[in-house]
């Protein structure tokens, strides 16, 4: 599947109306500055459609991007063979969440995108088709990564493990340290990615469109 359009439709702090449709949602978590809305950005073959920062703790509210999709895997999308399933438009929800994990700011506020992002994964009664959990490649999984992974396991979330930023690994120290992350994480496929190096963009859309 293809990605036809994507646009921004709102940044919520509660429950909202919007999320109420009948539109698949497909979120996106992991550690504050891990590279998320980059990476939303990489799917979309947009540049700034989701904010990004050098600074962690850029994401602060749960910003929710309606994409629209067209066609199947199959290469020559645009040309489907008569009769075949697919061919109209599909939409979806990319749902951009703040980060965990990011250790400045006041408590107060840490506190706050904290509760933020466990009641729309895990205390909210919003399905997701597909949660993105985005773990940094060249750092591994951390403490806070398994928590997350933990709770979603534990709800029976569809889980996706995307390895990010694997850019910053020597290429020879690549299958090593992915080897190490699934050791970690166990059973759950892993997509090396790197918004950077464009790398993982056809193979995480597959995963998210299947
Ligand atoms: P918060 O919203 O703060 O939780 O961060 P985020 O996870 O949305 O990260 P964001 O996309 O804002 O990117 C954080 C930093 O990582 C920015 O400086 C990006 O340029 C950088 N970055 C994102 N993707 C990659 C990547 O694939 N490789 C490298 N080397 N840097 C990346
Ligand atoms: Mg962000």
């Amino acid at each position: 599947m293809n990605i036809t359009s994507a646009q921004f439709v709102k940044g919520i702090v509660e429950a909202d109306e919007v999320l109420e449709k009948d539109i698949p949602q497909i979120a996106f978590i992991g550690r504050s500055n891990v590279g998320k809305s980059s990476l939303i950005n990489s799917l979309t073959k947009q540049k700034d459609l989701a904010k990004t920062s050098s600074f962690p703790g850029r994401t602060r509210q749960i910003n929710i991007f309606l994409i629209s999709a067209k066609g199947g895997s199959q290469p020559k999308a645009d040309q489907p063979p008569a009769g075949a399933k697919n061919s109209g438009g599909n939409s979806f929800y990319f749902v951009d969440l703040p980060g965990y994990g990011f250790a400045k700011g006041s408590k107060d506020d840490q506190e706050k995108i904290q509760s933020l992002i466990y009641w729309y994964l895990l205390d909210s009664d919003y399905r997701q088709k597909i949660v993105v959990l985005i773990i940094d490649a060249s750092i591994g999984a951390t403490e806070n990564d398994m928590q997350m992974l933990y709770s979603l396991k534990e709800q029976n979330k569809n889980i996706v493990i995307v390895a990010n930023k694997v850019d910053k690994i020597k290429k020879s120290e690549v299958k090593n340290q992915l080897n190490k992350i699934q050791e970690v994480v166990g059973n759950y496929p892993i997509i090396p990615f790197s918004s950077q190096d464009k790398i993982g963009i056809s193979e995480l859309l597959n995963e998210i469109f299947k």
